[in-house]
């Protein structure tokens, strides 16, 4: 469920016009709605009712401080990967303690940062990485509070490149040798061990996965529990998908669907339960409002090129991902269609937003909305071509704001230096 919806003929994010936000701001441009932010946080809030839990927004989804803050408000924790993802989610209103660092490479000056900033969670991806951290830590007379996350090799089913919990990923502890590794780590000095952590992958549509996971998961932690290693903290990581193509296969489970497999697997555990979903709950609180440049008719196709490229919006090209594209003038029902490859400016075949896709008869000029954007859109982009970072649109009711401007061309350039020896 979302907040952008066509009243009086026109595409609207809550109370506003999309064409009011193409006047003002400019395209290409992001609009997020924070009523479906907020709705997408409570939902998921509420399906995980009666557990012990923590949501940490998976801030890679979408990193945007106004998106941040407004799950910060809710009670979110942040999951990052990166210092800069921290400084946000701080920045953003999330207090550290409630912050899990992930990530397979995370280095020294991170590892130093984290403990100097008291991060609630660290997630351990390799023994190497366990020993350096309690080196640092007992270096800063630090401790750290770890889990490690456990890689079950399981296939999530989902597309190869957001798929992480297969044994030949580089996510991740084998399962297998996590209960040696857990007992290496309560004899190191610096370190906490509080829990276990799993992802095994993103836009995962099948609940089946995730119950295999979270069941090696359960039976991993009552090993480690009998053993005396405390687990008090179980991460189930995100992945959960949502609908990216309405009435399609791709129809993913409810989160209470999901809370009921979470419940049943690892409800009874005496754990708080963490979860680091990103996509669910910005996904669908997003699109990317975009401008038809012109139409071109190739010799055996019909091109709709518009303003936004695969430097703005990564997926399709990158994933071969389907977004839904409609046109911000409510086309009348019943409105004839036909076949067009919908393509960006930038100078690669690979930047196609959707081939042969059936839309209504489209003119110069006219404003299309890319659905489901608001996860791995703005948070992916690059100034590829020249092209400077799109702006970003907070909308609350009848309000919006700009919460990043499009960058001048001159700030673009002036974020560069030329060496000295060439004056
Ligand atoms: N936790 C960890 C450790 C992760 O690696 C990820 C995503 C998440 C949580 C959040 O997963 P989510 O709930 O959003 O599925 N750029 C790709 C997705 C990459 C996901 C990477 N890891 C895309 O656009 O589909």
């Amino acid at each position: 469920m979302n907040h952008f919806d066509y009243r009086n003929g026109v595409l609207h994010a809550e109370d506003v016009p999309l064409t009011l936000i193409a006047e003002q701001v400019g395209t290409p441009v992001y609009v997020y709605s924070q009523a479906t932010l907020e709705r997408h946080f409570q939902v998921l809030n509420e399906a995980l009712a009666g557990t012990d839990h923590l949501i940490c927004f998976a801030m890679k989804a979408n990193p945007s401080l106004g998106v941040v803050a407004t799950l910060a408000a809710m009670g979110a924790g942040a999951d990052v990967v990166s210092e800069g993802e921290a400084r946000i989610a701080m920045a953003a209103g999330i207090p550290a303690e409630r912050i899990v660092f992930s990530g397979v490479g995370k280095t020294e000056e991170e590892l130093v940062f984290a403990l100097e900033s008291g991060i609630g969670q660290l997630n351990l991806e390799s023994y190497e990485e366990l020993l350096e951290l309690s080196h640092l830590a007992q270096r800063m007379g630090k401790t750290a509070r770890i889990a490690l996350r456990v890689n079950p090799d399981i296939d999530a089913g989902t597309h190869a490149k957001i798929t992480t919990g297969l044994k030949e990923n580089k996510f991740g502890i084998d399962w297998t040798q996590a209960h040696t590794v857990y007992k290496q780590a309560m004899r190191l000095d610096g370190i906490e061990v509080v829990g276990v952590a799993v992802h095994i992958g993103s836009q995962l549509t099948d609940l089946q996965p995730f119950q295999d996971a979270f069941l090696r998961l359960r039976d991993l932690t009552l090993m480690l529990q009998a053993d005396g290693i405390p687990i008090q903290r179980i991460d189930l990581g995100g992945g959960l998908g949502v609908p990216y193509e309405p009435g399609v296969n791709e129809t993913p489970p409810l989160p209470s669907e999901y809370a009921k497999v979470v419940k049943s697997c690892v409800g009874d555990l005496g754990c708080k339960l963490v979860f680091e979903p990103g996509r669910l709950l910005v996904g669908n609180a997003g699109i990317l409002l975009t401008k038809i440049v012109r139409l071109k008719e190739g010799a055996v196709k019909s091109f709709v090129v518009v303003d936004a490229g695969m430097n703005d919006l990564m997926r399709p090209a990158l994933y071969d991902a389907y977004h839904d594209i409609v046109p911000v003038k409510e086309p009348k029902p019943g409105a004839a269609k036909r076949a067009v490859d919908v393509v960006g400016p930038i100078c690669e075949s690979s930047d196609v937003f959707a081939a042969g896709r059936l839309l209504p008869m489209l003119y110069k000029g006219e404003l299309l909305a890319f659905g489901t954007a608001g996860a791995y859109g703005a948070s992916m982009a690059s100034e590829y071509n020249g092209r400077p970072l799109i702006p970003e649109v907070m909308v609350k009711g009848d309000r919006f704001a700009v919460t990043r401007a499009r960058p001048t061309y001159d700030a673009m350039i002036a974020a560069q230096k030329l060496p000295d020896w060439m004056g």
